[in-house]
């Protein structure tokens, strides 16, 4: 067994090997993505919208995570863990210090992910200063989004480009060890992926990024409130579980060449 670390997750951005996440809420799925290979596993605060059937990912709190980042971590073992914050539970550092140490001293979450912007740098700063690992998440924000029409691309002006631009650096140079982009231009999330040293993880965000992320049940068809667009239907022409996943790995770690 050859458990994923940070290092070895840094090692495949240095080697251009695209990184493979998926979500997972429960030991069953965990097992089976840690047996398929992927090498990040997310608790999404999505499992507010699949799990619980909500609308957004507004009333999944602290509880539910732990809870959910507890049976995951029973599942998997080689896979590298991460634990989403709900809203509302990282407004100030002291706050944000706290329930991420929940969820990585007693939950078994190696990193923990925030939704970041301007005003919470000081959280992620705090965080990173007392040796907790996290993961920014830019571009949309679903901690922000109501309802799946809220959905839309970001980056298209040359206004927003530069404030994304900017939002990355800000949050490398706070202390993130790693970057999701969600919903962001192909050649933004690029440019990204090739400016910052720190691993880049797209979501709806173009084949260019150091790795790919999904939320599990988007990629087998079955999410709560519909399928995203951006779901590539050729994931779909196989029925068997395993094969879809092996597929998206097969694909997440072959990043074009440009
Ligand atoms: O909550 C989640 O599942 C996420 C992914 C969409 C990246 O944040």
């Amino acid at each position: 067994m050859k458990k994923i670390t940070l290092k070895k997750i840094y090692l495949k951005k240095e080697k251009h090997v695209g990184i493979a996440c998926l979500t997972a809420y429960d030991a069953s799925f965990a097992q089976y993505l840690d047996d398929c290979g992927v090498d990040i596993i997310l608790v999404g605060d999505s499992l507010g919208v699949v799990i619980q059937g909500y609308k957004n990912t507004h009333k999944v709190s602290q509880s539910n995570i732990e809870y959910h980042t507890k049976l995951v971590s029973r599942g998997r073992k080689k896979s590298y863990l991460i634990a989403d914050m709900p809203i509302n539970t990282y407004k100030e550092p002291k706050q944000a210090l706290r329930n991420a140490k929940k969820l990585i001293n007693e939950c078994g979450a190696e990193m923990i992910k925030i939704e970041t912007n301007k005003a919470n740098l000081n959280v992620l700063n705090y965080l990173a200063k007392n040796n907790i690992p996290v993961c920014a998440h830019i571009g949309i924000k679903p901690q922000h989004i109501k309802f799946p029409h809220e959905y839309k691309r970001q980056g298209k002006t040359s206004k927003s480009k530069l404030n994304i631009l900017k939002e990355a650096t800000f949050v490398e140079k706070a202390g993130a060890k790693l970057l999701i982009v969600e919903c962001v231009e192909e050649s933004l999330a690029r440019e990204i992926s090739k400016k910052l040293s720190i691993p880049v993880i797209g979501i709806a965000s173009g084949k260019y990024c150091d790795g790919q992320i999904l939320v599990l049940y988007d990629l087998l068809g079955i999410s709560f409130n519909g399928i995203p667009k951006f779901i590539d239907k050729k994931y779909f022409k196989t029925k068997n579980i395993k094969e879809r996943i092996k597929k998206f790995i097969q694909d997440a770690r072959r990043i074009p060449k440009v």
